[in-house]
């Protein structure tokens, strides 16, 4: 009889059990979460042993801070001091939502987790089975997104165990992110709230609650506020340019040409080889369906990729903000 013997690579398992990933965490292990952006690479957000696991998993330099994840507005103080008034508001009316607050932090949060900053990141994580591991801890979980640094982020469980199932002990797995983009990073520590990183949560809505008094940072790519602001953050492995499309068809010839449409594909080129972002025209689902087809594009035979410009209301401007970075390299 013939022997087979299988070299297997030591994967995480999947799975959607929450005693095992609060014991896991408790232990000082990693776990990535479901949360309505992107999945996390979570950890004990006060056990710095903990979270130095996380830049080793994802090949993530130490100047990158990491967003504190918490069960509720009522964590905040915990963390963060001179919490302004319109942040209590604003938080106890959102909760759960794909904003990350920036407040001066507490002591008690590791310098490492921040990078050295006086500030800290805090999120409440829109996701019922984050939420509920949340409710089983004692301690907020640091959690940058779950993708190797540079990458795109991933929006399933699948996407996280493909590229770091093998670093990590479990996978808690809460289906397809509703959102789809990050949070929308803003700094409420400055003279005005200052969005760091347009995401999740659209300039609109903020205005409902902010009304006119924020302001949108220009991003400074060599001395970024926040580092997930350096340019080619998003990048997938293949080339990716931004509206040019009839230049593309000529220099990799269109059978080589992938697509990324908003709404209708192109005629130029044959149609297995593009991804609709949304048929109906919708940014919410444009901003859902965003990550999953740039790692699409991956196995499909196409030698680059050309997206188009989505419109800017809504969702779109932090849509474009990621095709962007996705394009750096290659403009
Ligand atoms: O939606 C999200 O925000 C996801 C999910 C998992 O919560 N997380 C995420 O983490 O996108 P990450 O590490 O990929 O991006 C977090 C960004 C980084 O660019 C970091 O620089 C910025 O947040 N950040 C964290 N703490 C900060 C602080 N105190 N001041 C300024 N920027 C901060
Ligand atoms: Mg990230």
């Amino acid at each position: 009889m013939r022997a087979f013997y299988f070299v297997m690579a030591h994967t995480a398992i999947i799975g959607t059990d929450i005693s095992k990933a609060a014991q896991i965490l408790f232990d000082g292990g990693l776990v990535a979460v479901p949360t309505e952006t992107v999945y996390g690479l979570a950890a004990n957000a006060l056990m710095p042993e903990a979270v130095i696991k996380i830049f080793t998993a994802k090949g993530r330099p130490a100047f990158d801070p990491l967003i504190v994840h918490v069960k509720s507005v009522a964590e905040f103080s915990k963390y963060a001091v001179e919490i302004p008034e319109q942040v209590q508001k604003m938080a106890a009316q959102l909760g759960p939502a794909p904003i990350t607050y920036v407040l001066k932090k507490r002591s008690l949060v590791p310098d490492l987790v921040t990078s050295g900053l006086d500030t800290v990141g805090l999120r409440i994580p829109n996701h019922p089975l984050t939420l509920a591991l949340l409710e089983n801890l004692d301690f907020p979980l640091a959690a940058p997104s779950a993708n190797p640094f540079g990458y795109v982020s991933p929006t399933t469980a699948a996407h996280v165990a493909q590229q770091l199932g093998s670093k990590i002990d479990y996978i808690l797995d809460g289906g397809s992110c509703t959102v789809g983009l990050e949070s929308t990073i803003i700094d409420f520590t400055g003279p005005i709230p200052t969005v760091l990183r347009l995401g999740g949560f659209s300039p609109e809505n903020l205005r409902a609650f902010l009304g006119p008094n924020f302001q949108i940072a220009e991003h400074s790519t060599s001395q970024p506020k926040a580092p997930g602001m350096l340019s080619a953050h998003y990048a997938p492995s293949k080339p990716l340019y931004l509206d040019d499309l009839e230049l593309r068809i000529k220099q990799f010839g269109k059978e080589k040409v992938g697509c990324l449409v908003f709404q209708k594909k192109r005629p130029e080129i044959p149609s297995v080889q593009q991804l609709v972002l949304s048929k109906s025209g919708d940014l919410n689902e444009a901003a859902r369906n965003l990550f999953a087809a740039l790692r699409a594009f991956e196995t499909m035979p196409v030698d680059c990729i050309v997206a188009e410009y989505l419109p800017t209301d809504g969702l779109g401007a932090a849509i474009n903000d990621r095709l962007k970075r996705a394009a750096f390299h290659h403009q």
